[in-house]
Order: structure tokens, then sequence, then C-alpha cells
């Protein structure tokens, strides 16, 4: 008798543990569940390539930032296609989308520019403008800034270059 029950009890600690551990385990589709990209929550490709589109033919023209002669000389001579296709890639990529950016690093490419913090500061007003546009939430908005923004170290040669 004392023994049948003994056998009971640890048949019900097994059904009690296997219970808990399925209470325990995450419900998959809620929490379980992998966050979305920035590149799926910015829509894909279709809408990124058409921000970095609008974006580049603000920036190439821009009267303050072409005030730099090696800026206004390099505008002219890199046709605006060019710069969309890498930094379209560049965006892709760096969001989390199936891209590769197969361009130059970012040091190699604008050394030459002499690129200054106030600069910067007038790219990332009109890139802030373009995002606004396209009605970028903000919490995108802050990560795409954010990404960017790693970039500013080898981008601005401000005190190594004079113009
Ligand atoms: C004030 C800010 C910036 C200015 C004025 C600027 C301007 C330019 C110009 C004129 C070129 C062509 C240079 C040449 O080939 O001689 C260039 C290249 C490029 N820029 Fe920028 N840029 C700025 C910031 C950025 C940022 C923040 C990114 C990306 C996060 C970026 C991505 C690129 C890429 C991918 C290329 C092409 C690289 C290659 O030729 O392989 N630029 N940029």
């Amino acid at each position: 008798m004392t023994r049948r029950f003994s056998n009971l009890g640890v048949t019900g600690i097994i059904a009690v543990i296997f219970l808990a551990g399925f209470q325990l385990a995450p419900a998959q589709g809620s929490e379980g569940a992998k966050a979305k990209s920035l590149y799926d929550r910015l829509g894909g490709l279709m809408p990124i390539s058409v921000v970095v589109s609008d974006f580049i033919d603000a920036l190439v023209p821009d009267s303050i930032l072409n005030q730099n002669p090696a800026i206004d000389a390099a505008r002219k001579r890199v046709p605006a296609e060019y710069l969309k296709y890498h930094v379209t890639a560049m965006v892709c990529q760096a969001t989390g989308g199936p891209c590769q950016y197969h361009g130059r690093g970012m040091k190699e490419s604008h050394t030459h520019l002499n690129i200054t913090d106030k600069e910067w500061d007038r790219m990332v007003t009109i890139f802030k403008e373009i995002l606004a546009r396209h009605k970028v939430p903000a919490k995108e908005t802050q990560e795409l800034l954010d990404i960017v923004g790693t970039t500013k170290a080898d981008i601005v040669m401000a005190g190594k270059g004079k113009y």
C-alpha cells in the first residue's frame, strides 16, 4: 500500500514538472517571435531607394555644401546615379537587408573633400528633412541617424584639411 502511494507520488511529481515546463516555455508568435529588422520596418528596398534618391538630389546641389570647392568639384565629376546606387546598397545592408555594399570605404571616398563639422551638420539637417518628408517614424529616424553617425569619424576631416 505504502509502495503504491509512493509510486503515484513520483508519477505526480513528473506530471507537475512536465506541465510546468509547458507553462514556462515562451509563447511562440509573441515574445518568442524575432524582432523585425530596420530594413523591414522601413518597408524594404523600394522605399529605401526612393528616400536615398531624394536625399542625394537634395545634397548634390546644396549651395551651403558647395561653398566647399572640393565638394563642388566632386559633385560635378561624380554622377548622382552612382552615389544613389552605392548609398542605397549601403543603407540596405546596414539596416539588415539582403544587399551587399561593394563601394570604397568612407575614409577613402571622402578624405579629399575636406568635410568640416558644419558641413556634416548641414548633411544631417537635409537627411532629417527628407526622412520627415517621407514620414519615417521617430524611432526609425533615430536608428538611421545612429547608423549614419557611425561613419562621421571617417568622413569629417575638420582640423586636418582646409579649403
Ligand atoms: C557632409 C557629408 C557628405 C558629403 C558632402 C558627401 C559627399 C560625397 C561626394 C562628393 C562623393 C564622391 C567623392 C568622389 O568620388 O570623389 C561621395 C561618395 C560617397 N559617399 Fe558621401 N558625402 C557625405 C556623407 C556621406 C555619408 C554619411 C555616407 C553614408 C553613410 C556617404 C556615402 C558615400 C558613398 C557610399 C560614396 C561612394 C563611395 C565610392 O565611390 O565607392 N557619404 N560622398
